[in-house]
C-alpha cells in the first residue's frame, strides 16, 4: 500500500490562533485541505485567498484549496498566486468540465475534481485521466463535523476500479467524516489521502489527535 497520506481541513480550527493552530499539527500531516464557501453553492461563507496567504506563511506543507463556489474558474490564478498547489472544483458548477480542468492546469495548479455525496461516478469518469486528484466526499458539502456517510463507500471502491482501468494516476482523496472510527473503512475502500477537519480540530489536543491519525495511517501503509 503506497503511503497514506493525511490532510486537515482547518474548518474547525480556531481562526484567532490560526498560525498556532496550522503549525502545531505540520509536523505529522502532509496536505493542508483548505474549504472554500461562498454561500452560494453550499449554505455557507468560509474564507478567500487571504486566509490562504496566512497559512502558507505558517507551513511549508503543500495546500490543496477545495473550491465549494459557483465560479472556481474566477479565482484558479488568485489562489495560485496565494500559494496553492491543488485546486478541486465540483464539476456541476461549471459548462465545460474539460476546459475547466485544463484551465485550472493552465493557472499553474494541480488539479481536481470533488464529487457531492449526491452525484453520481458518471459525472465526473470521462476526465479522470486528466485529474491529479480525486476528491470522494463524505459529507453533503458546507460544514465540518458531520457525520462519515457509509453509503458513499461504493462510489470510492468504483472509482478506484474506475481509475485502474483508465491507468489513471489521480489520488483518492476522503473528504468528511474521517476519524479514528471511519478511517480504516475509507483507506479499504481506497482512500489514499484522508482529510480530517473537527477530528484534528477538535479544540482539545490537535497535534495529538493528528498524530493518532498519522500513526494509523502509517500501520496501513
Ligand atoms: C465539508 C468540507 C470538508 C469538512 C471536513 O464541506 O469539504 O473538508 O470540512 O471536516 P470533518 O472532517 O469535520 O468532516
Ligand atoms: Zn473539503
Amino acid at each position: 500500500m503506497p503511503k497514506l497520506r493525511l490532510a486537515p481541513s482547518i474548518l474547525t480550527a480556531d481562526f484567532g490562533r490560526l498560525e498556532e493552530e496550522i503549525s502545531s499539527v505540520a509536523p505529522f500531516v502532509d496536505w493542508f485541505h483548505l474549504d472554500v464557501m461562498d454561500g452560494h453553492y453550499v449554505p455557507n461563507l468560509t474564507f478567500g485567498p487571504t486566509v490562504v496567504e496566512a497559512v502558507r506563511r505558517a507551513c511549508a506543507t503543500p495546500l490543496h484549496v477545495h473550491l465549494m463556489i459557483e465560479n472556481p474558474l474566477e479565482f484558479a490564478a488568485t489562489f495560485v498566486k496565494a500559494g496553492v498547489q491543488r485546486i478541486s472544483f465540483h464539476p456541476e458548477v461549471v459548462r465545460d468540465v474539460a476546459a475547466a480542468v485544463a484551465e485550472v492546469k493552465a493557472a499553474g495548479a494541480e488539479v481536481g475534481l470533488a464529487v457531492h455525496p449526491d452525484v453520481p461516478l458518471s459525472a465526473v469518469e470521462p476526465y479522470l485521466a486528466s485529474l491529479d486528484v480525486l476528491l470522494m466526499m463524505t459529507v453533503r458539502p458546507g460544514f465540518g463535523g458531520q457525520k462519515f456517510l457509509h453509503e458513499v463507500v461504493p462510489k470510492i471502491t468504483a472509482a478506484r476500479s474506475a481509475l485502474e482501468e483508465k491507468g489513471a494516476n489521480a489520488d483518492i482523496e476522503v473528504d468528511g467524516g474521517v476519524n479514528l472510527e471511519t478511517v480504516d473503512i475509507a483507506v479499504q475502500a481506497g482512500g489514499e489521502i484522508l482529510v480530517a477537519g473537527s477530528a484534528i480540530f477538535d479544540g482539545v489536543d490537535a497535534p495529538a489527535a493528528a498524530r493518532r491519525l498519522r500513526e494509523r495511517l502509517d500501520a496501513m501503509s
